[in-house]
């Protein structure tokens, strides 16, 4: 499989391309960081969903699959619809064993309904994804509307820039391991580089929630994760407005179905 345009430099339009010349060392890649599925579960259980096999669930990005694992960690049984723009990156998901109603589906975020893909969901997992949209405001939007009223999402994200300590951990571990390590694996560095360049480019925490509230989603809390990725990696949890439901009277509070939509555990690691 060919990589994108060598003369062009990576971006959001040529990154699935990106990604489907990476598929077959992406887990590869991701195993050497023993943290990495663990933070996808905690960032799937911070939403506080209840085990409900009758959830509706959407991993969009679900990449190779690691992160509609981690969803069906925090609800096993749910019903989990894992889109991805790179055919490589689903082929590598679609070998793995999965429950029965796990659906993996090859589209873009922006062309969801395109390919048939409508709400509303119980619950939303985006994990390393809105980084790289072309219009991260445009691509939460779509992911609000998606959400049934009062139903959480959880933005699993890369966000270094306020912090003078975070950017230097980040720059010493991608030029003293993951391009290294990225060059080892699969023979280019620059899938790892734009990875580098773009967490450098992406929003600070405080930019990241106000983009999510611009965007139209409430209750936003970030809770950060352990090891080297604390205040680099972050949850950024958020619900769609209860007050959305057409069918919601002001005066009558929560519709009994919105019950089981926990608030997330307290005692998580730091707020980030
Ligand atoms: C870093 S991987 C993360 C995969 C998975 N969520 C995980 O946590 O391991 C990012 C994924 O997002 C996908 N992606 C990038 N842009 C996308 C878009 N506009 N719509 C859908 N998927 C996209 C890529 O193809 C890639 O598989």
């Amino acid at each position: 499989m060919p990589g994108p345009d060598p003369r062009r430099p990576l971006g959001p339009a040529s990154l699935p391309r990106a990604f489907d010349a990476h598929a077959r060392s992406y887990d590869r890649m991701v195993a050497s960081n023993r943290r990495y599925h663990d933070h996808l579960r905690l960032s799937a259980r911070r939403m506080g969903l209840a085990r409900s096999s009758g959830l509706r669930l959407l991993d969009v990005g679900c990449g190779t699959g690691a992160s509609t694992a981690a969803l069906l960690d925090a609800v096993p049984g749910a019903q989990v619809v894992a889109v991805d723009a790179s055919a490589e990156m689903l082929a590598q998901a679609r070998r793995k064993n999965w429950p029965p109603g796990v659906r993996f589906v090859h589209a873009r975020l922006e062309n969801l309904d395109r390919a048939g893909i409508t709400g509303p969901f119980d619950a939303i997992l985006a994990a390393y994804l809105v980084r790289n949209l072309p219009d991260p405001d445009a691509g939460l939007r779509v992911l609000h509307d998606l959400l049934r009223p009062g139903a959480p999402i959880a933005v699993h994200e890369y966000s270094a820039r306020d912090s003078l300590r975070s950017r230097m951990v980040w720059d010493a571990v991608c030029w003293g391991v993951i391009i290294p390590m990225g060059r080892l694996r699969s023979g280019s560095t620059e899938l790892y580089r734009y990875l580098w360049r773009s967490v450098r480019e992406f929003d600070g925490v405080g930019a990241f929630t106000d983009r999510m509230a611009r965007a139209g989603f409430t209750d936003i809390r970030t809770q950060t994760m352990t090891g080297w990725q604390t205040h680099i990696v972050h949850t950024f949890l958020g619900r769609r407005p209860v007050e959305d439901d057409p069918a919601l009277d002001a005066d009558a509070g929560r519709p009994a179905d919105l019950a089981d939509v926990e608030t997330p555990p307290a005692g998580s690691p730091s707020v980030g």
